[in-house]
C-alpha cells in the first residue's frame, strides 16, 4: 500500500504547490464576481431609492396643491359669507326703508326742482290726484277707474289715468274694456329724468271708444324692477337731476302737460314704494278709500299720519281731498259699519283738527261689480246694473270733483 500513500503525498503536495496559484486566480475572480452582484444591487438600490423621491416629491407636490385649493376654497367662502352679508344688509335696509315709511324721505335731504312749489300751485291746468291707502282690497282701483269714466263720459272732460301698481289691475281693466292689447309697462318711461309731454303722449292709450276723453299710462311687473332700481340709485349715489322722490312731478305739475287733461288721477299700490312716493309728491289732493271694518279704520288713520308726516317734512302740497266708505254690505250702513264710520271723522281730524273729511256718500258691494270686475269699468255697465251703479257713484265723484276743484279747470 505503499504507493497509493505516495500518491496521496504527491496530490498534497501538488496541491499545496498550486495554492497561490488558486489564490491569485480565484481570489480576485471572486472578488469581481462579488463586485458586479454588488454593484447591481447598489444600482437596483438607487434606482429604487430615486422612484422613492419621485413619489415623494409628488406626493408633497398633491399636497402643495390640495393645500392651496384648500386655501382658495376657504377664501371663496369667505368672500361669499362677506357678500351674503352685504346683501343681507342691503336686503335689511331696503326693507327698513320701504316699510318704515318713517325713514325713506330721511335718508337724504329734501331736494325739490327748482320751480317745485311754482308749478304745483299753478291754477291752470289738471288737478292730480292719489287714490291711495296702505290697504290693498278697499277699493282704490275700483274708484279710481269709475272717477275717470265720470270725468270723461259724465263731465266730458279729459282725464289721464296712470296706474302704478305693477299688478296692473287698472290696466287690465282698462284695456281690456277698450279692447287693447298692451302688456309692456309704459309707465316706466315716464320716471326718466328727461320725460317731458311728448314722452307722455307717447306712453298713453286713449281709452276710446269706451271713454272718448280717458287715457291711461299701463303699468306691469318691469314697474316693480324699476322701482328697486331707482331706490338703490338713489340710496347708493344719486345726486341726479331730478332727484328720485320728484320724476312724476317734474312731469306731470310741468304747466305743458298739466294743461293737456282736467285731471290727472294715480292709482297707488298697496305699498310705500318709489312710484306711492312720487304720486304723493306730484299730487294736489289725495282721496283715501277704506272698507268700513275694524282694521280698516285703524289703518286709515295710520296712512294718514305718514302722509303728513311726509307733507310736512317735504313741504309737499299734497291734501285730503277725503275718506271714502266703499264696499259696504247694503246702501244703508249696518251697526258695525256705522260705528266704523263714525269712528273715521276722527282719523280725519289727524289731517287737520275740526274737519270732517269724510265724504258722506258710501259705495256698497254689488255682484254687478265684482262680476265685471277685470274687464269693464263699474261705470261702463249696461241694463238696471250699470244704472244702479252710476246712481250711487255719481253724488261721490261729484262730491270729489268739487273738492278737488275739477269746476275751476281751465
Ligand atoms: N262696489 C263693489 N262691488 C263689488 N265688488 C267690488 C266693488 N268695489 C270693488 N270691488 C272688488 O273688490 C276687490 C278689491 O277692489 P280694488 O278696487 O281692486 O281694491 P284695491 O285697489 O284697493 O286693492 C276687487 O276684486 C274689486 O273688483
Ligand atoms: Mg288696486
Amino acid at each position: 500500500m505503499d504507493w497509493l500513500k505516495s500518491v496521496v503525498e504527491w496530490v498534497i503536495a501538488a496541491f499545496m504547490q498550486s495554492l497561490p496559484i488558486i489564490s491569485y486566480v480565484i481570489g480576485p475572480l471572486i472578488a469581481a464576481v462579488s463586485f458586479y452582484f454588488n454593484r447591481k444591487d447598489r444600482r437596483e438600490l438607487m434606482a429604487q431609492a430615486e422612484a422613492l423621491g419621485r413619489l415623494k416629491e409628488e406626493v408633497r407636490g398633491s399636497q402643495m396643491q390640495l393645500e392651496e385649493k384648500d386655501q382658495a376654497l376657504k377664501g371663496a367662502i369667505a368672500s361669499n359669507d362677506l357678500r351674503s352679508r352685504q346683501i343681507e344688509k342691503l336686503d335689511r335696509d331696503l326693507r327698513q326703508v320701504t316699510t318704515g315709511a318713517s325713514e325713506l324721505w330721511k335718508l337724504k335731504s329734501n331736494r325739490p326742482f327748482v320751480r317745485y312749489r311754482e308749478w304745483a300751485h299753478d291754477p291752470k291746468g289738471a288737478r292730480v290726484l292719489t287714490v291711495g291707502n296702505l290697504k290693498g282690497g278697499v277699493g282704490k282701483t275700483t274708484l279710481a277707474a269709475n272717477l275717470a269714466a265720470y270725468i270723461s263720459e259724465k263731465r266730458q272732460l279729459p282725464v289721464l289715468l296712470v296706474d302704478l301698481d305693477y299688478q296692473g289691475s287698472l290696466s287690465n281693466m282698462a284695456l281690456l274694456s277698450a279692447g287693447k292689447e298692451e302688456t309692456e309697462s309704459r309707465v316706466n318711461r315716464l320716471f326718466e329724468p328727461g320725460a317731458s309731454l311728448a314722452t307722455v303722449v307717447a306712453q298713453e292709450v286713449h281709452l276710446a271708444p269706451k271713454l272718448n276723453r280717458g287715457w291711461i299710462v299701463p303699468a306691469s311687473y318691469p314697474l316693480a324692477q324699476l322701482e328697486n332700481e331707482l331706490l338703490l340709485r338713489w340710496i347708493t349715489d344719486g345726486d341726479d337731476v331730478v332727484d328720485a322722490r320728484y320724476r312724476l312731478a317734474h312731469l306731470f305739475l310741468d304747466p305743458d302737460v298739466r294743461r293737456k287733461y282736467a285731471a290727472i288721477i294715480f292709482d297707488m299700490p298697496p305699498r310705500l314704494t318709489m312710484s306711492s312716493i312720487n304720486a304723493l309728491v306730484a299730487s294736489h289732493h289725495i282721496v283715501v278709500p277704506t272698507v268700513l271694518d275694524k282694521l280698516s279704520g285703524e289703518a286709515v288713520a295710520q296712512f294718514l299720519t305718514l302722509v303728513k308726516v311726509l307733507k310736512e317734512e317735504m313741504n309737499l302740497s299734497i291734501d285730503l281731498a277725503g275718506i271714502v266708505g266703499m264696499l259696504t254690505r247694503t246702501e244703508q250702513l249696518s251697526g258695525i259699519e256705522s260705528d266704523i264710520f263714525n269712528s273715521l271723522r276722527d282719523s280725519g281730524e289727524i289731517w287737520r283738527e275740526g274737519v270732517d273729511f269724510r265724504f258722506e256718500r258710501t259705495i256698497p258691494r254689488r255682484v254687478a261689480v265684482a262680476r265685471a270686475a277685470g274687464e269693464e269699468f263699474a261705470w261702463l255697465l249696461s241694463g238696471q246694473d250699470g244704472e244702479a251703479f252710476r246712481q250711487v257713484f255719481a253724488p261721490l265723484a261729484e262730491q270729489i270733483c268739487a273738492r278737488i276743484k275739477l269746476d275751476e279747470w281751465r
